[in-house]
């Protein structure tokens, strides 16, 4: 049993790449880490705890405290345990990472059905069941009357909130995590729980393949496409600090930052009563013209003309 200070935060898919990187910084500022993995292929294949101990050895190996947990988040009843792990070992549960994630990149037109499940299940069920066991949780808990300083930190993507070619699946999955991270920060703020995601860009395993060609980096020298440059704003969202940001989605790459601003309503006309189509020739080409574009895929937006 640890004590009462202590911090306890869930790191989903925290065997690799980015949520590794979460771990271990987490652990470093003293959480005690619940390290979840089910050791999956890049697709989704395959399965096996061992990379989630690994992680855990390290930590223990830095004199920190961790536990492996190897459910499938996606699952209702494994992200139920997920929580009860956190609660069985550490006695609480403060911080949930939901990090989770694979790929399974197609055209659109050639795309599977089971290559569409596959990846709105793990990403956007995998981020609802945690979340919904956790929140479930922080709200007897505040009902039982002691205090809930509670924190979600989900995982969107570029490719979700601005679009990429080919990750229609991938895409639409992590745009409703954003929809997600909005809804449920307006909803669970009257517990004290903040919801905000991240959305970052490294190499990891997942998109080495998008820059084969891609020299080594240098030890020495900073390197912006490390998947551990994501982890410090995921733990200061975590923290004391970042009490009163919710429902905030954050653009991340090597020392770069920036807060995603998201959609809203852009120039309009109420006639006050129902259009015909006809009518609408004359009205909706002009709306379009003086509407923003949509950012590119890099969050910027073109400048008309
Ligand atoms: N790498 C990038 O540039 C980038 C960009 C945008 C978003 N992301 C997102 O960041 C997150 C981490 O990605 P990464 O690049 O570190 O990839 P990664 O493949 O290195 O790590 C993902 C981890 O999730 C685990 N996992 C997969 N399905 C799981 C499940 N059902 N239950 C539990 N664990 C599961 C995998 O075993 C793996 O260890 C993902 O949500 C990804 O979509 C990454």
């Amino acid at each position: 049993m640890q004590s009462d200070e202590q911090r306890v935060v869930i790191v989903t898919g925290a065997a690799r790449g980015i949520g590794r990187g979460h771990a271990l910084e987490f652990a470093r500022q003293g959480y005690a880490v619940v390290v979840n993995d089910l050791g999956a292929e890049v697709d989704g294949s395959g399965g096996s705890t061992g990379p989630a101990g690994e992680v855990v050895d390290e930590i223990r190996g830095m004199g920190g405290q961790a536990v492996a947990n190897g459910d499938d988040v996606s699952d209702f009843a494994g992200a139920e345990r997920l929580v009860g792990a956190a609660l069985e070992h550490f006695g609480r549960l403060d911080v949930l990472v939901n990090n989770a994630g694979i790929l399974r990149d197609r055209m659109l037109v050639n795309m599977s059905v089971e290559e569409w499940d596959s990846v709105i299940r793990v990403h956007l069920r995998g981020t609802f069941a945690p979340t919904r066991h956790a929140a479930a949780y922080w709200r007897e808990e505040h009902k039982a009357g002691r205090p809930v300083d509670a924190r979600v930190i989900n995982t969107t993507s570029s490719s979700g909130i601005y679009g990429n070619q080919g990750q229609s699946n991938y895409g639409a999955a992590k745009a409703g995590i954003a929809a997600f991270t909005v809804i449920t920060a307006m909803e669970l703020s009257r517990y004290g729980i903040t919801v905000n995601a991240v959305a970052p860009a490294a190499l990891t395993r997942m998109t080495e393949n998008l820059r084969p060609d891609r020299e080594k980096p240098d030890p020495s020298q900073f390197d912006p496409s490390a998947p551990d440059n994501i982890a410090p704003l995921v733990v200061w969202l975590a923290g004391p600090a970042a009490k009163e940001v919710t429902g905030r989605v954050f653009n991340v790459r090597g020392g770069a930052i920036s807060v995603a601003e998201g959609w809203q309503a852009g120039p309009g006309v109420d006639k006050g009563e129902r259009w015909t189509v006809e009518e609408l020739d004359d009205v909706l080409p002009g709306l379009v013209a003086q509407a923003a574009l949509n950012a590119d895929q890099r969050g910027i937006r073109p400048t008309a003309g």
